[in-house]
């Protein structure tokens, strides 16, 4: 996917501004709240008629593959043909073997091993032509990638990385496994900003003592770091090409929050949105984005994707729409009834508990703590009581609510259908800030997305 030309970009993003303002009942709310708030009294009864009578492969081919019957209302196959058009996200070409060397496999989970050897292969397919010996990874994490880009392709790299715990275990990890590196393969500690080049160029004097063409990366760059990565990209000289896998779009810093009411803010990004185009057409139509291009949009942006339904079971959904609808009705309780629910040291709701109400509650009330809002500290004896009171209207209420199984799924579903249009309309933006800065570039997907979700970079080269 390259940047689009003006015109039809400015119609892109009012498009896909138009989607995401009509579809907030999706996303704009935790999904704990779906009860508290209401928002399964919101889904147009035409789509509900037309999708709960269909069957699991064909729910599951509505939600992954688009595919609508020429019956529905008119409403719901706008729907679905608005997101088929806003989700300009390219598909992959190539699927590798993810086989890694022996000595690369050891401690990495499978989507570790396919993120790293794809992303090393397209690396290298950008740098050969260019010639390019040295690579700088931004927010290196463990160096993973780092070690086999030497180790596949002899080039020397300088991982960037803000945490020096981390850092340290970087450079213990290459002195066990690989020492052979150590001269070509670097760990600096550095946070990044988009004001870093000075420093990278020293650290880059000071550990190679070569001032050549370098390869900006980042695998999952969290937050704002894509964007610093890009600025970065920008204002460097010696960066001939780039390619960033952008993840955790929600962790975007927050310029400005507007308390709307008790439980609700307008939240606006300092790096989001990011083009002069996205902005134009945000003031001319004049949204206030702050109501729905929150954290939850970031969020949508960044779960997993639809295919994730492609064949699932009926008994995985079960699953799900038992977990999200128990949990909703906790919250309902809580809301209801005053409490704030607290998670105890221990770990939240286990899905092993799924499909089994009386199991769940037991097991929530040993997990969370409900607390009033004054804080106050229950006595002992009371403890017992208040556990078998709360058990007891708990059940009741799931009774009221449980006949919505179904409905959650359908829900869940919708809420996918958007994850691919959000993210698309978040890197769209981001194209087009490049083009505005004179950087032509262009969105690869890298990775299969249901091994590794965040599976796009974005990929610029200087001419
Ligand atoms: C999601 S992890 C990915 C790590 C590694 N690239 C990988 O794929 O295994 C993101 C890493 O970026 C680091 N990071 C985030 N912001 C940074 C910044 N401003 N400067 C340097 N590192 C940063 C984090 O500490 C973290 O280690």
């Amino acid at each position: 996917m390259a940047c689009i030309s003006e015109n039809t970009e400015n119609i892109y993003f009012l498009n896909a501004l138009n989607l995401f303002i009509e579809t907030q009942w999706l996303y704009n709310t935790p999904v704990t709240n779906l009860l508290t708030d209401g928002l399964l009294d919101l889904f147009p009864k035409q789509w509900l008629n037309a999708l709960q009578i269909l069957e699991n492969g064909e729910l599951n081919d509505f939600v992954v593959k688009k595919i609508t019957k020429p019956q529905w209302s008119e409403t719901l196959k706008n729907f679905v043909n608005k997101c088929i058009c806003i989700n300009q996200l390219p598909t992959m070409n190539t699927v590798l073997s993810t086989k890694l060397p022996k000595n690369f496999q050891m401690g990495l989970s499978l989507k570790k091993q396919h993120e790293i050897i794809h992303l090393t292969h397209l690396i290298h397919i950008q740098c050969a032509p260019q010639n390019i010996k040295i690579i700088v990874d931004l927010g290196a994490g463990l160096g993973y990638i780092c070690q086999l880009l030497f180790h596949l392709y002899g080039y020397q790299v300088l991982g960037l990385e803000k945490d020096q715990a981390t850092v340290n275990n970087a450079r213990k990890r290459q002195l066990k496994m690989y020492p052979d590196s150590l001269t070509y393969v670097k760990y600096n500690c550095c946070d990044l900003t988009h004001n870093s080049v000075e420093t990278i160029e020293t650290i880059l004097h000071n550990e190679f003592r070569q001032k050549s063409d370098v390869c900006l990366i980042g695998l999952h760059a969290c937050g704002d770091l894509s964007v610093h990565a890009s600025k970065i990209f920008r204002d460097m000289k010696a960066a001939r090409v780039f390619i960033i896998v952008p993840c955790c779009y929600h962790k975007l810093s927050i310029s400005k929050s507007i308390k709307v009411n008790s439980s609700n803010e307008k939240q606006y990004f300092k790096n989001f949105p990011l083009s002069s185009r996205l902005k134009t057409v945000i003031n001319n139509y004049n949204f206030d984005i702050g109501l729905f291009l929150r954290q939850p949009f970031l969020r949508l942006a960044c779960q997993e994707s639809a295919d994730r339904w492609c064949n699932m079971s009926t008994k995985i959904h079960n699953e799900h729409s038992f977990y999200v609808l128990a949990r909703a009705v906790l919250q309902l309780y809580a809301t209801k009834n005053g409490f704030f629910l607290k998670k105890r040291n221990r770990k939240g709701t286990r899905k092993s508990q799924c499909l089994n109400f009386e199991t769940y509650v037991r097991d929530s009330l040993n997990r969370y703590i409900l607390q009033s809002p004054r804080g106050e500290n229950a006595e002992e004896q009371d403890i017992q009581s208040n556990f078998d009171m709360h058990e007891k209207n708990i059940t009741q209420l799931w009774k009221v609510h449980c006949n919505k199984l179904n409905m959650v799924e359908l829900y869940t579903g919708l809420q996918l259908m958007l994850q691919a249009p959000a993210e698309s309309f978040i890197l769209q933006d981001r194209l087009c800030w490049m083009a505005e800065q004179g950087l032509e570039a262009k969105i690869i997907q890298v990775m299969n997305k249901s091994l590794s979700p965040r599976a796009y970079a974005i990929v610029s080269r200087k001419k």
